[in-house]
């Protein structure tokens, strides 16, 4: 619905655009990198720089928040006596930037090229995280007032489990209180195709030490007689998971919710979209289960992935040695049903069983995030699609997510809360990978787009 309000704030976010896109680009020049400790006196100058952006939008109330981790960041605005309390989530640190000889630029120096900006973070999720807050200061700015009432609440540990937000969500409900959960860390399904998440996977994020002899050892003296940790993390990685992307850890797939036969259909309202996507992404086609569609692994399937082996000799050459210790990095993903507590437990077991004679092995627990699951249909996810439909001047579709926000459900059950995830990065634009980078237009569309939502959110 435009109203003269409306006009008038999009009328500013247009004239607006340097002072955003300046935004955009210190928070950019930040390496908040939370998975790293030697990046912390960054991210706390990172949650500085929102702090201040809060302030500037005209929020009240606006706290950094010390945790035991990184500092969560806080502002409200809360004088609509009658309508919706939106509680609008980003995150502000970034993933780690290896392999660094990757990156055609610094990735903590925003580069442009026509209407594309390069930099970690540009897509997830400093685009949505800056964004958010200048949708709110052109309501402010132009006169004063917020459709709905807004509590902002970012993190700056998102990339690495969300430890920190966590606690901190519940030990203060209260102060939380909202009817209306917006996750501002998704994207679009294809570009310009508004789209609105209403569920992500859960994660469990293991490593698996594996040790052998007490020290590393010649490998023509002692081959053929000493264990090889590093062999047997082989083993036991096959062993977790087969050609058929099948996931062989008893237990695992009794948990799962079903899906639904309408829901199923409902999907492939995105299936050209995204078979597009992993085409083009992978350069081939998508493998794995067989019965399933590439869409229906992504978001309806539990998954599980290497992400990297520690152990032995790295460099160039040859060293010919029996390493001592070994180490893998596990992950999987989980679909609503699933805990990735209890789903620990079983890999823990699997793991026990898969160790083979000489070796001992131990499971890590690093990062864990439940599943969650919204209502498409319910009042604010009809109010954020028809936002999403007017922006775009298309039908808003509705998707669920491949990915992981962990702090997603407890947000959704302590404020029980209509929880959703939108955001307008595409999944081409190479989040978590080198030369990550997004469209400048879509920087500026985001921002219009959470005004949208604001609106279309006091009428629900
Ligand atoms: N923004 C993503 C999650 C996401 C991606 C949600 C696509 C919806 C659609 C988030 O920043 C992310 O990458 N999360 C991590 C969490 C993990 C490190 C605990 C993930 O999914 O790998
Ligand atoms: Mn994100
Ligand atoms: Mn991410």
């Amino acid at each position: 619905m435009k109203t003269t309000q409306s006009t008038a704030i999009h009328a500013y976010i247009d004239t607006h655009k340097e002072e955003t896109f300046e935004d955009y680009c210190a928070l950019l020049r930040i390496p908040g990198i939370s998975a790293l400790r030697r990046y912390d006196e960054h991210s706390r100058r990172a949650a500085q720089f929102v702090y201040q952006m809060m302030r500037g939008a005209g929020l009240e109330h606006c706290e950094v928040i010390e945790t035991d981790g990184l500092p969560l960041v806080y502002g409200d605005w809360l004088h609509a006596p009658g309508k919706p309390t939106v509680l609008l989530y980003a995150h502000y640190d970034v993933q780690p930037v290896d392999p660094v000889d990757e990156w055609a630029h610094d990735p903590f120096e925003p580069y442009i090229e026509g209407d594309l900006i390069y930099g970690r973070g540009v897509t997830d999720d400093k685009l949505q995280a800056v964004s958010v807050l200048h949708a709110i200061k052109a309501f402010l700015q132009t006169d004063g007032t917020l459709p709905v009432n807004v509590r902002v609440y970012y993190e700056g540990e998102e990339e690495s489990g969300g430890r920190s937000v966590e606690k901190y969500t519940r030990e203060h409900p209260e102060k939380l209180q909202s009817d209306i959960v917006i996750l501002a860390d998704g994207g679009l399904v294809a570009p310009n195709v508004p789209t609105m998440c209403y569920s992500c996977r859960g994660i469990l994020y293991t490593e698996i030490i594996a040790k052998g002899a007490p020290q590393d050892l010649h490998s023509g003296g002692f081959g053929g007689n000493a264990p090889n940790p590093l062999f047997a993390l082989a083993e036991i990685i096959t062993g977790l998971k087969d050609t058929n992307g099948f996931i062989h850890i008893p237990g695992l797939y009794e948990m799962i919710a079903p899906i639904s036969d309408e829901e199923r259909l409902q999907w492939q309202k995105s299936a050209v979209y995204a078979d597009t996507t992993f085409h083009n992404l992978l350069q081939a086609d998508p493998i794995g289960e067989p019965d399933y569609t590439p869409i229906e692994r992504a978001w309806g399937r539990p998954t599980l992935e290497v992400h990297g082996f520690i152990g032995g000799f790295q460099d160039e050459g040859s060293k010919t040695v029996i390493p001592a210790l070994a180490r893998v990095k596990v992950s999987l993903r989980l679909v609503p049903g699933q805990d990735p507590y209890q789903v620990f437990e079983l890999l823990q077991n699997r793991v026990r069983q898969l160790t083979p004679a000489g070796v001992q092995t131990s499971l890590q627990l690093i990062d864990a995030g439940m599943p969650f699951l919204s209502d498409p249909e319910s009042s604010a996810g009809l109010g954020i699609r028809r936002a999403l439909t007017n922006l775009f001047a298309s039908e808003c579709v509705i998707t669920r997510g491949g990915g992981s926000i962990p702090i997603a459900t407890t947000l959704q059950q302590v404020l029980r809360a209509e929880t959703f995830v939108v955001g307008f990065g595409l999944e081409s634009d190479g989040a978590h990978a080198p030369n990550e980078h997004t469209s400048i237009a879509t920087f500026y569309k985001s921002v219009h787009g959470f005004a949208n939502i604001l609106e279309e959110l006091s009428y629900v």
